[in-house]
């Protein structure tokens, strides 16, 4: 509960940064100009960037792009889990067409708003935005085609649950298609705290092969973690600096161990669950 009150506090406090002209992260736009947060920076191409409201843009609070890698087809439902300021699911509108549905679920007030004030602004119809956690999927049972999330699933303190309730919504054959913080292999206690804390993932980040396992325990095949951005501890350093941290005695333990990637898996096609 603490942990979901920490995040929900500092994601309001986001998008009212936005919703009052400035923008979620470090100053400038994450997303338009490429600041100094190399977790957020560039990750929308100006085609993509270009058809959306700009405070679509400047509340871009992701790891990744996973409109871009997933596959979306006309007429299709998509859900994304913590969809903030709304921008993977105004995209994945388009995509859907006006024969499919958006659904952005998202737990804090402020955002709800900032995304709902976005849809208004783009003109998109086929978008719904659901208050709820992505514990409990406010969706029935096998009613969505595709789940795309964008650097959300890391702030839960209940993983399981959350891959556990995705299952659920999926229709069987349905597709798992999200943007995550992952890490790979040992690091030291400390060091994986205070890498995750720069990263922005209050309630940590799962290694790579927990994250698979969770995956098959909710019941998911065809699991597959591709990196997209591996980190090294320049990104980090001003921040570490900051927190007292000898940057160059634990350079060697963080090099390849933390990353954004692109997690895919699908709900067989025979499961009815
Ligand atoms: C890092 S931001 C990412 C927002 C968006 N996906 C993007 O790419 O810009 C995390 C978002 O997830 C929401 N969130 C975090 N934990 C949540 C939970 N347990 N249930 C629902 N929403 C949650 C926050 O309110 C916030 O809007």
């Amino acid at each position: 509960m603490e942990i979901k009150e920490t995040v929900r506090e500092k994601y309001g406090e986001a998008a009212l940064r936005v919703a009052t002209g400035g923008s979620s992260c470090c100053g400038a736009s994450a997303a338009l100009e490429g600041c100094c947060d190399p977790i957020t920076s560039n990750l929308y191409n100006a085609a993509q960037t270009s058809e959306l409201p700009q405070e679509a843009v400047l509340a871009s609070l992701g790891c990744g792009n996973p409109t871009a890698l997933a596959q979306l087809n006309p007429g299709e439902t998509v859900l994304d889990l913590g969809s903030g300021g709304g921008i993977d699911v105004l995209l994945s509108a388009r995509r859907v067409g006006p024969s499919g549905k958006a659904y952005g679920l998202d737990m804090t007030d402020e955002m709800l708003a900032l995304a709902r004030e976005n849809q208004r602004k783009a003109g998109v119809g086929n978008v719904e935005f659901l208050k709820g956690e992505i514990e409990n999927i406010p969706l029935p049972d096998s009613s969505v085609d595709v789940i795309i999330s964008n650097c959300v699933i890391n702030l839960s303190g209940d993983k399981d649950r959350v891959l556990r309730e995705a299952f659920r919504v999926l229709k069987p054959g349905g597709r798992f298609a999200v943007s995550d913080v992952v890490t790979r292999g040992e690091v030291p206690v400390n060091i994986r705290r205070n890498m995750l804390l720069w990263v922005g993932c209050i309630a940590g980040a799962l290694e790579h092969d927990e994250y698979a396992a969770s995956l098959t325990r909710a019941g998911f095949s065809h699991i597959d973690i591709e990196p997209t951005r591996v980190y090294n501890v320049e990104d980090a350093r001003a921040f570490l600096s900051g927190q007292g941290i000898d940057v160059d005695a634990m350079a060697a333990a963080v090099e390849g161990k933390f990353m954004s990637a692109f997690i895919r898996a699908t709900k067989p096609a025979g499961d009815i669950r």
